[in-house]
């Protein structure tokens, strides 16, 4: 698949069919993460992958957002709920000092980029999820001090086909009455400056 291919179709996708994630595709996303650009070259993530039946349960209760809506408004129906999740850490051990958290940040946006254009091309969905219950999860997953749990990968094999529309005053996402999901994007004109800010 082309890469502006995939990065024009690609969509969040919040509601996935009932059909498990082959753990050899995810794996291939962290390959994908493991090799993007790093600030310093340090690669401070942590990837905890998850597609045990008996697990996801535990990482759903803890996200939020459109993710977590009710069925009416976006949200995932009782079978449609994500069939896998990577967990993104931040080993501050790697990272060294905390003053470099804003290096770390900037490393994760693209390695998660990574992770889910390589899902999309592999016909799995994602949402990239912040808002999540740390201490939560933390508990949940095991995850040692040292670590910071920073994003939160939603996946499965999308249950829903979302548009990208052309903003004229809103950006807010909305769901029309077939349930197709629209999401505006701001135009081209109206973000780009050639050969200066003018
Ligand atoms: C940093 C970041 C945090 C996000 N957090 C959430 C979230 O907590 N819950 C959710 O449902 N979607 C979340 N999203 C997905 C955005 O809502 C989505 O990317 C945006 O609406 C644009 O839609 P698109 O990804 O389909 O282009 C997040 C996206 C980013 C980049």
């Amino acid at each position: 698949m082309d890469v502006y291919e995939a990065i024009r179709k690609r969509r969040s996708i919040r509601r996935f069919q009932d059909k498990a994630v082959p753990w050899e595709a995810l794996e291939k996303c962290i390959d994908a993460a493991r090799l993007a650009p790093s600030g310093r070259n340090q690669q401070v993530g942590e990837y905890i992958v998850i597609n045990d039946a008996e697990v996801l349960p535990g990482v759903f209760e803890n996200i939020g957002g459109s993710a977590k809506q009710p069925p009416d408004k976006g949200g995932p129906g009782p079978i449609q709920h994500p069939r896998a999740y990577i967990i993104v850490l931040i080993n501050k051990e790697w990272e060294g000092d905390a003053n470099r958290r804003r290096v770390s940040l900037y490393d994760i946006g693209m390695a998660a980029e990574n992770i889910i254009l390589t899902a999309h091309e592999q016909g799995i969905g994602t949402c990239p999820i912040l808002m999540f219950n740390e201490a939560d999860l933390r508990l949940l997953l095991e995850v040692p001090e040292s670590h910071d749990i920073v994003l939160v990968i939603a996946m499965g094999y999308p249950d829903e086909s979302p548009v990208a529309d052309v903003a004229d005053d809103s950006l807010n996402i909305y769901v029309d009455e077939k349930g197709v999901r629209h999401v505006p994007k701001r135009q081209l004109a109206d973000i780009i400056h050639r050969n200066g800010f003018k």
